[in-house]
């Protein structure tokens, strides 16, 4: 009987300890699991989808965005536009919340327009925010009206454009040696195609910008001068790789209706000078177009620029600096 009750017992104790190791199985598994849903919550994946993102663009927003721009995003609203500024063509991730905030201002403006503007400085007014420029970038220096060379900045190598493509006396046309060589070859190829182009400005120096910024000035006001000559130091005729061209026989006014122009237009950039101020472009550099101007970059810029129809301003962002 007393054999009985303790086998009972033990039976019984039995049966205690499994149960118990079940519970304390079941309550780890059980915490373990909560604390995996706590962890979780942590993770961007979560909140993003927690604040109504989808899965794929939860992907897309963890693989292109740093930390610090994804906590950025989850304080707004859900929106597509983070994204798709991110794979517009020029998009430069360190101008990100510059991007952001000229959208937020221009609701109605395409993101390629903000990412072009943005790159380019125009989201500031002409001449806030300027920067001394960087001259050891040589024939892919930045100089508009954000970029300034100092009063003192002469270029190494100039030489003199010869009065047989050039207006003037001997010395007074001048260009570093580099354009000059360059202009060689695309006077050439001109000539062969039946033009005769001429140089009717060249290198200025910052005083005989001032002169020529100040005649605009006094004859049409500070905006007519602003929208058809930089101001002294903000010239691209002070880097010497700039030339004033256009077809013998035409003014420099009519030289856009003319063969050479469209010839120019078309086959400049196989030398290495693209058109600086273009019609369609007059709102990112600030000038007026200018038919005549053509800027030396070398031929790997001139065709990317020429090929993709952008501005050395943005070609400047986003491949030089
Ligand atoms: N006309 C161009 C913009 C200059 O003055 O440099
Ligand atoms: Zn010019």
């Amino acid at each position: 009987m007393k054999k009985l009750k303790l086998k009972k017992k033990v039976k019984n104790l039995f049966i205690l300890a499994i149960v118990l190791v079940v519970l304390i199985a079941v309550s780890t598994t059980m915490f373990l699991k909560y604390q995996k849903e706590k962890e979780y919550e942590k993770t961007y994946e979560y909140k993003l989808l927690d604040i109504g993102y989808e899965k794929n663009q939860v992907n897309d927003i963890l693989k292109t965005f740093k930390d610090k721009e994804i906590d950025y995003i989850l304080t707004k609203e859900v929106s597509n536009n983070y994204l798709e500024l991110s794979k517009t063509k020029y998009f430069i991730y360190d101008k990100f919340y510059q991007y952001v905030d000229y959208l937020e201002k221009n609701k109605n403006k395409n993101l390629r327009d903000i990412v072009e503007i943005v790159n380019t400085n125009t989201d500031k007014d002409y001449y806030t925010d300027t920067t001394k420029t960087d001259i050891d970038k040589k024939y892919l220096m930045l100089v508009n009206k954000y970029h300034y060379l100092e009063e003192s900045y002469t270029p190494e190598s100039l030489v003199s454009i010869p009065p047989t493509y050039s207006y003037g006396e001997y010395g007074s046309q001048k260009a570093t040696e580099d354009t000059y060589n360059a202009f060689l070859n695309l006077w050439n190829a001109s000539h062969e195609a039946g033009f005769y182009l001429m140089v009717n400005s060249s290198y200025r120096t910052y005083a005989e910008q001032q002169e020529v910024y100040d005649d605009y000035r006094r004859s049409g006001g500070e905006d007519y001068a602003d929208s058809i000559a930089a101001r002294p130091g903000y010239s691209e005729h002070q880097t010497g790789y700039t030339l004033d061209v256009f077809e013998k026989g035409y003014s420099q006014k009519d030289f856009e209706t003319s063969d050479s122009y469209n010839w120019l237009k078309e086959n400049a950039y196989k030398y290495g000078f693209i058109l600086r101020y273009s019609k369609e472009k007059e709102n990112i550099t600030g000038y007026s177009f200018e038919s005549w101007h053509i800027r030396y970059v070398g031929i790997d810029a001139a065709k990317v620029i020429y090929e993709n129809n952008i501005t050395f301003d943005e070609y400047y962002a986003y491949f030089v600096k």
